[in-house]
């Protein structure tokens, strides 16, 4: 349903980029119907747990003309009675540090991870590969995604800091706890649980090529891929993050919050004021 939505929305920016044929006395209509448009991206984003979403409303928003009024009504009538997929966490132990709608549920991470589990079993079947997780926040991730890796894997742990400097090199990661395996010669896959300025990880693949592994390719459950610094592309990308600070599934904020079974986003009022 929702991927007929967004389909939908951009098809009717398309037409209307190609000049569509308005009709006149209603152009009045076009803020409500633009607002309307907006609105209804949003909530689709908030109950489907979609960031994808909710990047299309601006635009969207934008390119909608006043003749789609009705139709967005009846959309916005049909996506309000969709059984929402996510979590109210309002009367959760954390509600107090969390905004209201939880990012990805239980059951976003579950088929997030399942789909990756799929996609590495089959790139590393029959190969010598060494799954490497970045410690502390990998621990879910990484314990959940091992269990549905159908093929035999070796797993290992690195503890690393970014410096953050300008250029990425591999001297510009501090590690805490380096990997026990001997990498030359393996397939190694790197697994972060977010990837944000992408320092860390394009450190640590440039360091694990330096010890001659036959392969390094990178793993993430989020991409916070508009803060973006680091020349990398995560090989394996479980979905996009909003530019929020998130917190769950092994996420922490400075040490809270780590446990929570579900993504949520920690309250922009608590740390921005
Ligand atoms: P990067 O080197 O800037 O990509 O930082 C990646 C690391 O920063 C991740 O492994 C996380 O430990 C941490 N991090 C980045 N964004 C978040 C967030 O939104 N919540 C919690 N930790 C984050
Ligand atoms: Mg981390």
């Amino acid at each position: 349903m929702y991927r007929g939505t967004i389909l939908w929305l951009n098809q009717s920016r398309s037409r209307s980029a190609a000049g569509h044929p308005g009709n006149k006395e209603r152009t009045h209509g076009k803020d409500n119907t633009r607002k309307m448009a907006a609105r209804l991206l949003a909530t689709t984003a908030r109950r489907l747990a979609m960031p994808a979403a909710a990047a299309l409303t601006a635009t969207t928003a934008a390119a909608c003309d006043s003749q789609k009024e009705d139709r967005l009504q009846a959309l916005e009538r049909r996506i309000a009675a969709l059984e929402p997929r996510k979590t109210n966490p309002t009367d959760h132990w954390a509600s107090d540090l969390l905004a209201a709608d939880v990012l990805f549920s239980e059951r976003d991470i579950e088929q997030m991870v399942g789909s990756l589990a799929t996609q590495i079993s089959r790139d590393y079947a029959g190969r010598d590969v060494v799954i490497v997780g970045l410690m502390d926040g990998v621990f879910m991730f990484l314990a959940d995604l091992s269990r549905k890796i159908d093929t035999q894997h070796q797993l290992d742990f690195i503890s690393a800091s970014s410096y953050g400097l300008g250029t990425v090199s591999s001297g510009n990661v501090r590690i805490k706890k380096d990997a026990d395996t001997a990498l030359a010669g393996k397939h190694v896959l790197l697994v972060d649980e977010i990837c944000d300025s992408g320092r860390t990880l394009a450190s640590l693949k440039l360091l694990i090529s330096q010890r001659n592994a036959a392969s390094v390719k990178t793993c993430v459950l989020l991409d916070k891929v508009s803060r973006r610094q680091a020349d990398i592309r995560p090989d394996y990308v479980g979905a996009v993050c909003p530019d929020e600070f998130v917190v769950g599934y092994g996420m922490d904020w400075g040490g809270k919050l780590r446990s929570l079974p579900f993504v949520g986003v920690v309250r922009r009022e608590l740390y921005e004021s």
